[in-house]
């Protein structure tokens, strides 16, 4: 099957590196432009943009802020006159122990759940009001497989900010479908990237191993081609979903 996105505009946050860059990579090469999301990564991103071709730009915002998530899609807009998909990737995945003072631990929560949920969510609003007069879209939100199976002590709030996401997508996908919008999300588990560089010392990278079905670790490059068969349309009719990417270390 060939998917061909030529023609089509794709808003990536968080592709300066890591999952949201493979997928930025993937819609490229299919032939989709890519807005190219960054918070202070620029060079990178602007070595992505340059790779990808199709008109791709680079695009900053610091999505903690919600305004600066607002001002993201516009600018997008701005630029292109048209968005097609949205993948909601940008996110943060702190160490935050419940012993920590309790400012300090409200702060972190706070600050997980703009990154992860409040940015996410207002930039599908975004899209939505976007999509509806255009005739339909779609959105993916990377989301985790914590968002079901839990995570640590330390992560409550990540865990909290992914389910928050997956409920957005189910909302998005119920509410919207008659307007042509689809709404997925992808949970991965451990995907090899800078975000778990920590995890991956010591005996980290057997422990996560022998937690899996299959035998390697999973990579960027597992995820992206899911995304490029959801922004071809391949997926439309599951929409609402969650694609478990997770190298069969959990199913629900
Ligand atoms: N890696 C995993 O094991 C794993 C597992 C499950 C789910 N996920 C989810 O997958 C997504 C991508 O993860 P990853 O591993 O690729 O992460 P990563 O390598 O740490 O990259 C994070 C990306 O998010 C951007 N970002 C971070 N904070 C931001 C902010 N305040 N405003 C705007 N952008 C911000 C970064 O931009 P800069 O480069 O400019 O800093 C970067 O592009 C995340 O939502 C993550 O929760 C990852």
């Amino acid at each position: 099957m060939k998917i061909d996105l030529t023609g089509t505009t794709a808003l990536v946050t968080g592709s300066s590196r890591g999952i949201g860059r493979a997928i930025a990579e993937a819609l490229g090469k299919a032939g989709a432009a890519v807005a190219v999301h960054c918070r202070e990564r620029a060079s990178q991103a602007a070595e992505l943009s340059d790779q990808l071709g199709n008109d791709s730009a680079v695009f900053t915002a610091d999505l903690q802020d919600p305004m600066q998530a607002v001002s993201l899609f516009r600018q997008v807009l701005d630029k292109y006159g048209r968005v097609d998909l949205l993948v909601n990737n940008a996110g943060i995945f702190e160490h935050s122990p419940l012993v920590k003072e309790t400012p300090e631990w409200i702060a972190d929560w706070e600050r997980t759940i703009a990154v992860n949920l409040t940015g996410a969510g207002i930039l599908c609003r975004e899209a939505i009001n976007h999509f509806i007069p255009a005739g339909g879209g779609r959105i993916i939100n990377i989301a985790s497989r914590a968002a079901f199976r839990g995570e640590t002590a330390d992560h409550l709030h990540y865990a909290a900010s992914k389910g928050g996401l997956v409920s957005l997508s189910r909302s998005i996908a119920r509410s919207f479908g008659n307007h042509n919008i689809k709404c997925f999300t992808i949970a991965p588990g451990f995907v090899r990237t800078e975000m778990i560089d920590h995890h991956l010392q010591g005996k980290g990278e057997e422990e996560i191993l022998n937690e899996l079905a299959l035998s390697r670790l999973t990579t960027p490059g597992d995820i992206a081609p899911v995304a490029v068969l959801i922004a071809g349309g391949g997926m439309d009719h599951a929409t609402g979903t969650t694609i478990d990417i997770n190298g069969g270390s959990y199913m629900h």
